[in-house]
C-alpha cells in the first residue's frame, strides 16, 4: 500500500482537484483507492456529492474515537472516500493538548481495508491536521500552480516535512512534485517550471496538468473529469500523471496490483 499526504499550505494549488482525480484515475488502471477528506471546507467531500449529515461518521468522530475507520467509509464513483465535516475545524483546539496528538491519524489506520493507495487531502495551512498525514503517510505530494511565488513558502514546507521525518516518522519522503493549471503559451509558466525543476530535481511529474475548463466544471456534478469529460486534456493529463505515479511503484519496489 501507498499512502499519500497531498500538501501545500498555499491555498488553489489543486490539491483537492489532484486527489479527486488521481484517486479515479488510478481506480480505472485498476487499483483499489482510498482518499481521506482532511480539511474542515470538505470540498473533496463535496467534490464527490458527499453531503456530510449529521447521521454519517466522519473523519473528525475518527480522530475522536467516536467512530472507527471502516465505519466512515463511503463508496462513491468506484472509490472509498472518508468525508469530512466542518468540526474538522475544532480538531487544533480540541487536540492539541493531547499528548501524542501527531499520531491521531495514523492510529486510525490500524482498521484500514487493504487498498493499494491511500491519499489525504490536506487543508492549506501547517496545522494540526497536516502534521497528522505527515505523521501517517510515507509519501509527500506537493501540487504547484507555475505562477509568481509558487516556490513562496516550499522552505517552509520542507522544512516542516524535514522536521516530522526526523522526528517522528523517519520512512516520510517527498516523491512526488504536481504543475497544475498549466499554461504552456505563457512565459512565465514555462519559465516557473524550469525553476521548480532545478529546486527539486526529477521528483517533478513529467506530466503537467494544464488549466481545463472541464477539470473546474467537474466537481459541480459530483463527477471525477474521466466521468464528466472523458475526451477533454484534464482527462488525458490525469490518467498519464496516474501512469507515472504507478511507475514509481515499480521503482520504490511498492505495491502493484
Ligand atoms: N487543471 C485545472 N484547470 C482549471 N481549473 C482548475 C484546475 N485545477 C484546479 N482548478 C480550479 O482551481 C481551484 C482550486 O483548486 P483546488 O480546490 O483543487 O485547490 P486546493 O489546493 O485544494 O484549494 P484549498 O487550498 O482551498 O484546499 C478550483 O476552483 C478548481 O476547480
Ligand atoms: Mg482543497
Amino acid at each position: 500500500m501507498r499512502t499519500i499526504a497531498v500538501v501545500n499550505q498555499k491555498g488553489g494549488v489543486g490539491k483537492t482537484t489532484s486527489v479527486v482525480n488521481i484517486g479515479a484515475g488510478l481506480t480505472r488502471l485498476g487499483y483499489s483507492v482510498l482518499l481521506i477528506d482532511l480539511d474542515p471546507q470538505s470540498h473533496l467531500t463535496l467534490s464527490l456529492s458527499v453531503e456530510p449529515d449529521e447521521t454519517r461518521a466522519t473523519m473528525f468522530d475518527v480522530l475522536s474515537d467516536s467512530a472507527k475507520l471502516h465505519q466512515a467509509i463511503v463508496d462513491v464513483e468506484g472509490m472509498h472516500l472518508v468525508p469530512a465535516s466542518l468540526d474538522l475545524a475544532q480538531v487544533d483546539a480540541v487536540f492539541s493538548a493531547t499528548s501524542n496528538w501527531e499520531f491521531l491519524l495514523a492510529d486510525a489506520l490500524v482498521d484500514l481495508p487493504p487498498v493499494d493507495f491511500l491519499l489525504f487531502d490536506c487543508p492549506p495551512n501547517l496545522g494540526l491536521l497536516t502534521v497528522m498525514s505527515l505523521c501517517a503517510a510515507r509519501e509527500v505530494f506537493i501540487p504547484l500552480q507555475p505562477e509568481f511565488l509558487a516556490l513562496h513558502g516550499l522552505g517552509k514546507l520542507a522544512e516542516t516535512v524535514g522536521a516530522v521525518k526526523q522526528r517522528l516518522n523517519p520512512p516520510l519522503e517527498i516523491t512526488g512534485i504536481i504543475a497544475t493549471r498549466y499554461q504552456k503559451r505563457k512565459k512565465l509558466n514555462r519559465e516557473v517550471i524550469v525553476k521548480i525543476r532545478e529546486y527539486f530535481g526529477d521528483i517533478l511529474f513529467t506530466t503537467k496538468i494544464r488549466d481545463n475548463i472541464a477539470v473546474a466544471e467537474a466537481p459541480s456534478f459530483g463527477q471525477d473529469i474521466f466521468r464528466y469529460s472523458p475526451h477533454s486534456n484534464g482527462a488525458l493529463d490525469y490518467i498519464n500523471l496516474c501512469r507515472e505515479i504507478a511507475a514509481q511503484s515499480g521503482r520504490n519496489d511498492m505495491s502493484a496490483p
